[in-house]
């Protein structure tokens, strides 16, 4: 790895127009095509030829092939010979895809977000890239937005515990290991905060929910040493992420201390003039490296407009210099000046390209993501049935990975039914799609065909959600309810077959209100990767109970979102007896035709066995800020099958300068029970679970009365009152 001297004396013999390629960005197709082919989208880059030898880095490139020979013609045709950072979105997986973050956020299992992301790591870097555009830690309250299906939900700690894994997944033994890639979060700030659930759309929050909810994920990826950050396309507080100074520098920079590349998200600058604050490109180059977002992906204004800025003294050299060191410095981390090709070697992909290792991680991260939902005793079914029916259009679909699969080969998928097939050798299994995923699908007409096979079998699966296509990025809808046809198909199935369960797919918590009144068993799979079929069979018939807990809440109706968990009190709650369903008129912050809770809240999830949880003890009820507590909580499976449980904490602050949430999730540990087995769980309480942000501008915590609970929320086992003393 060159030295810091080193990479100082490269800088000095940068041409201007050598140091703000550095800070360029483009797509693979640059370097892809051949200079005739270079018309039409490759144009909208908006460069010209000979101006990819300065180029510093590139995204979408396809594979370890195409990484070497763009690499290897860049580094001869570059006069310093600084080889480009290959970055693309690994966001669940590069060639073995497993679930999605948002399904991830329901195992509660970060070592396995990390093993996950390991493997992640292991396949991309071999594929050719040093970069991934993840973890994505946008807080995600809104149903609607599509991009809840890249976070890990609700809950602004807990996002940031499974982000940081995420992070030391992908960088492993550190980034110049040939198993490592680079980390980038996003999109900083505040992205899931858009008016209306809809994408992109302008953040109007007050310093307090940003501070409180919308930027400790954030933070917590700065502290667990992420490489980059993205800004999010979206306008905070009326001015755009990317040319935010207060977000980019007075809290990134200052008071954060990161020092890493800021990374624009894609034509992000050049979009400064559709969000109104720019008037043309070279306005937009101006005010995005303001704010020292080091990096232009794919818009042409640093490329076109920042050496005239400099030469005009609107920035210095040395502010220059600054965002390029910053990127030669992550080059020279990821060993690129030795080693141009980090870990790229096709022949590695191929070997590890779902082999049986990544198949088995990819199975076991959907185990422990499904959420069993309801049941009524249904599940698991028995391994004896002799005719199982599998009915609607995730029955027999590869569609079961997501809209950010990457490199993943869906036709790879082990579907549910070559799952159920695979594990019941002896049943008949027939599988009937009777509708398409498409939201709009209002065909009935394999209806009466589905209800005859669903009548005439032991058991009936319905395999129903919403297509892939319809979450992630620019997929915001305002009726998140299953498909008519499919609310149709399932309400005819169940009526007719009482051994029915519902094993539902889809990149959000959809609305599922009617269903969840009349369907035996819900088992929610949100998109879970290659081997999303193998682990549902092997959860439906019991081979593996569901431990996955709901980390982003389930709307009763889409007129609730945004809503979450962690509600503040107000000054006039809804009645105790009417948070779960619609409230008489009675001066209280209720719907009159609605419950105000979610369906189903934060940390809830079923299992195949009970628990019960005997005891909860603290080992002192006051601390200073020095102190601890520690909470010992006892609990015992009292069923008669082995499962994991979810040992939740929350705290409450009575009274505070600012008026807190009900409830807080800020401690957790996944255990398994065999069946009859008594285990106590430690926990602690510290200090900085207790801060909060003043209307003075401290995040500080303030002596005085809290609860601790445990449960889940709004369901707690045990509370107890402890104080803080000064
Ligand atoms: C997209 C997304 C961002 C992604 C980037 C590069 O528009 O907003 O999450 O990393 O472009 O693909």
């Amino acid at each position: 790895m060159a030295s810091e001297a080193k990479l100082k004396e490269l800088l000095a013999q940068m041409t201007l127009d050598e140091k703000i390629g550095q800070l360029v960005q483009t797509n693979g197709i640059f370097f892809l095509k051949d200079d005739s082919e270079l018309t039409g989208p490759a144009t909208e880059l908006e460069l010209d030829l000979d101006y990819r030898k300065n180029i510093g880095s590139l995204l979408n490139f396809k594979n370890a092939e195409n990484a070497i020979k763009i690499q290897k013609k860049h580094i001869e045709d570059d006069r310093n010979g600084i080889p480009m950072i290959f970055a693309n979105d690994i966001i669940h997986g590069c060639r073995t895809i497993f679930p999605i973050p948002l399904a991830l956020g329901a195992s509660f299992e970060p070592d396995l977000v990390e093993e996950c992301c390991r493997m992640a790591a292991k396949e991309a870097a071999a594929d050719g890239v040093h970069l991934t555009f993840s973890p994505m830690v946008d807080l995600s309250r809104d149903a609607r937005w599509g991009r809840v299906m890249e976070g890990f939900g609700e809950d602004a700690y807990y996002t940031g515990v499974m982000a940081a894994a995420q992070i030391r997944g992908y960088k492993g033994k550190g980034l110049s290991s040939k198993e490592s890639i680079a980390t980038c979060a996003k999109h900083f700030a505040a992205y899931g905060a858009g008016e209306g659930g809809r994408d992109y759309n302008a953040a109007e929050l007050s310093e307090h929910a940003l501070r409180e909810y919308f930027l400790p994920a954030y933070k917590a990826c700065v502290d667990a040493g992420v490489d980059m950050i993205m800004p999010s396309f979206n306008s905070v507080c009326g001015v755009p992420a990317t040319a935010n100074k207060y977000l980019l520098c007075d809290i990134l920079r200052d008071e954060w201390g990161f020092d890493g590349v800021v990374n624009s998200d894609y034509s992000a600058v050049k979009e400064l003039i559709t969000h109104g604050v720019a008037k043309d490109y070279k306005d937009c180059a101006r005010l995005a490296f303001d704010a020292q977002c080091d990096i232009d992906m794919i818009s042409p204004c640093y490329a076109g407009y920042l050496k005239q800025l400099i030469e005009e003294g609107v920035f210095s050299e040395e502010q220059l210099d600054r965002s390029v060191m910053r990127v030669l410095k992550l080059k020279n981390d990821l060993g690129l000046f030795e080693n141009p090709y980090h870990g790229a070697d096709p022949a590695l992909v191929a070997k590890l390209e779902l082999c049986d290792e990544h198949r088995e991680i990819a199975r076991r991260a959907a185990e422990e993501s499904a959420v069993l939902l309801k049941n009524n005793g249904v599940l698991p079914f028995s391994k004896d049935v002799k005719k199982v029916v599998l009915l609607g259009p995730f029955a027999t679909t590869y569609s079961i990975l997501s809209w950010w699969s990457s490199r993943g080969d869906k036709t790879k998928a082990t579907t549910v039914y070559a799952g159920v097939k695979e594990l019941l050798k002896d049943a008949e299994v027939i599988a009937l799609d009777v509708c398409t995923r498409d939201y709009n699908d209002e065909d009935e007409s394999n209806i009466a065909e589905a209800v005859e096979l669903a009548r005439n079998a032991d058991v009936a699966i319905l395999c129903v959600g919403e297509s892939g296509r319809y979450s992630g990025e620019a997929n915001s809808r305002t009726d998140i309810r299953l498909s008519k046809v499919q609310r149709t198909l399932v309400r005819e199935v169940t009526a007719v077959q009482k051994n029915s369960a519902m094993l539902l797919f889809g990149g959000r918590p959809l609305v599922i209100t009617e269903e969840n009144e009349y369907v035996p068993a819900i088992l929610e799979m949100y998109l879970p990767g290659h081997e999303g079929g193998s682990a549902a069979a092997r959860l439906l018939f019991g081979d593996v109970s569901p431990s996955g807990k709901v980390s982003m809440s389930f709307p009763r109706s889409v007129g609730q979102c945004p809503v979450y968990y962690n509600r503040t009190q107000t000054n006039r709650p809804p009645r105790a007896q009417y948070l779960d369903v619609p409230s008489p008129h009675n001066f209280t912050s209720a719907y009159l035709d609605c419950g105000t809770s979610p369906l189903f809240t934060f940390g809830y999830g079923l299992s195949y066995t009970t628990f019960r949880y005997d005891s909860m003890t603290l080992d002192k009820t006051k601390m200073t800020k020095e102190d601890t507590i520690k909470v010992s909580v006892t609990l015992t499976n009292t069923g008669n099958v082995g499962a994991k449980e979810v040992v939740q904490l929350y705290l409450h602050d009575l009274v505070a300068s600012t008026a807190k949430p009900v409830q807080e999730f800020k401690a957790f540990k996944k255990i398994y029970l065999e069946p009859g087995e008594t285990k106590t769980v430690e926990l602690e309480i510290n200090e900085p679970m207790l801060k909060l942000w003043t209307p003075k501008g401290e995040f500080i915590s303030e002596p005085g009365e809290f609860t601790v609970s445990v449960g889940y929320a709004d369901h707690f086992h045990f509370t107890e009152r402890f104080e803080l003393i000064d």
